[in-house]
């Protein structure tokens, strides 16, 4: 049975699931959370959907039954495809979400959008991204774009720089001719790159990201299962745990979550 004061417990594959904190703790300053990074299995995004499988399940349900997590965030893109729908099945008394490309509002934005989904080679070829993609493809453009090699600048804390952006030059530029309106960011890593990003597209291209949705959905579903802290006195804080024991992954996410 968890208590109120039981952490909410954020997973990712590694660092990126950090900027989806971020929009948690602005919006639940009093509650607590355990952000737990993957890093040693990084990246997922080019890994089998056994794989992915596999791993999300054995972190999540250590965050649940040895960490008491009250609410789990899938904060990676790549592994909510791949394992939240079966983790539901498994935990289906415990607030679950997971993230997902936000298409609607990009092309929601303008009268016949055109829009690039940066994700994961994984996020990209799997069923979630294709329904998504199915409900809106009438009324947009809609040019998926895997982006296999973008995440470990931001795992190695390179967020701006010449070889970002050459990096990010080689996979825009070829979508130069074709009116890009905005530019979705599919794997929770992106928006710590959206100022680099938004260098190399120009000013007249949105950039949209899930991170806010994520958290107000969590919130829902936190205050449906009457599972608040109560406490309004308590000021919240973050304990980060990561796969990989190296010591400066942990001060690197502090630093992130400051960003
Ligand atoms: C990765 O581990 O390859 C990126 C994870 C994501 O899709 O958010």
């Amino acid at each position: 049975m968890n208590q109120l004061s039981d952490p909410i417990a954020v997973f990712d594959s590694g660092m990126g699931g950090i900027s989806v904190l971020r929009e948690m703790t602005k919006l639940m300053p009093n509650e607590d959370f355990i952000y737990y990074g993957d890093s040693k299995h990084a990246p997922y995004g080019t890994k089998t959907l056994e794989e992915v499988r596999t791993l999300t399940i054995e972190h999540i349900t250590y965050l649940i039954k040895e960490k008491q997590a009250k609410a789990i965030a899938v904060a990676c893109n790549t592994a909510t495809s791949a394992a939240v729908r079966i983790l539901r099945d498994m935990y289906p008394d415990l607030p679950l979400v997971g993230v997902e490309p936000a298409i609607k509002p990009a092309v929601l934005a303008c009268e016949h959008a055109k829009v690039i989904v940066m994700a994961t080679p994984m996020t990209l070829r799997e069923e979630k991204f294709h329904k998504l993609e199915s409900i809106y493809d009438k009324q947009a453009d809609i040019y998926p774009l895997p982006c296999p090699g973008l995440m470990e600048f931001v795992e190695q804390g390179i967020l701006s720089g010449e070889k970002l952006e050459n990096f990010l030059h080689n996979l825009l530029d070829p979508y130069k001719d074709k009116d890009i309106t905005g530019i979705v960011l599919g794997c929770t890593h992106y928006p710590f790159l959206k100022d680099t990003i938004q260098k190399i597209v120009g000013s007249s291209v949105t950039i949209f990201d899930g991170g806010y949705g994520t958290a107000k959905e969590l919130l829902r579903r936190l205050t449906v299962a009457n599972l608040r802290q109560v406490d309004q006195n308590h000021k919240g804080n973050v304990t980060f745990l990561n796969s990989s024991d190296d010591p400066a992954l942990i001060q690197r996410s502090r630093k992130l979550l400051q960003y």
